[in-house]
């Protein structure tokens, strides 16, 4: 089992002042930092990495939202990374999400909601390499 995962801070997070907030959360929840960056993505690239979902019908929105400002992209370390993330951003849906969980605290809906986690070993991997270069990984 890998020991990283990918995460995104997304738009409404940066949007609403909640950066320090959910980083002190995920820090204090065991997670090691080995990459970040502070950036706004394309269309082109959240397009791409969204890819998955073009046939959804909530694909334009979701690209839309995601490159309606800058977010906080990073590569997060720990032990069991991908599920125990997944577990601590908490269900899609802010209302069907965990108490304590950071989209129950953070996220006001389930298209706006607040942040990214990878949902698979494979998938972490493929993100962190899609926005992260090996010299920015430390
Ligand atoms: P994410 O990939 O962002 O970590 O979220 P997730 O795995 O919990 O959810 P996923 O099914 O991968 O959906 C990706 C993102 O699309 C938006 N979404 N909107 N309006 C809707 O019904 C709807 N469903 C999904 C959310 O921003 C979701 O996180
Ligand atoms: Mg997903």
């Amino acid at each position: 089992m890998s020991r990283v995962t990918f995460t995104m801070l997304k738009p409404d997070s940066v949007r609403n002042g909640n950066i320090g907030a959910i980083l002190d959360k995920i820090i204090k929840s065991g997670f090691k930092i080995k990459a970040m960056k502070f950036t706004q993505m394309t269309n082109e690239k959240a397009g791409e990495f969204y890819a998955i979902h073009k046939e959804r019908p909530f694909y334009t929105d979701l690209v839309d939202y995601m490159t309606s400002g800058p977010i906080v992209a990073a590569i997060l370390e720990k032990d069991n990374a991908v599920n125990d993330f997944r577990d601590l951003i908490g269900s899609t849906n802010p209302e069907e999400a965990e108490e304590g969980s950071i989209r129950k605290i953070f996220a006001k809906s389930i298209s706006e909601n607040a942040i990214h986690g990878s949902d698979s070993d494979y998938n972490a991997k493929i993100e962190c390499e899609f926005h992260f270069s090996s010299d920015e990984i430390f």
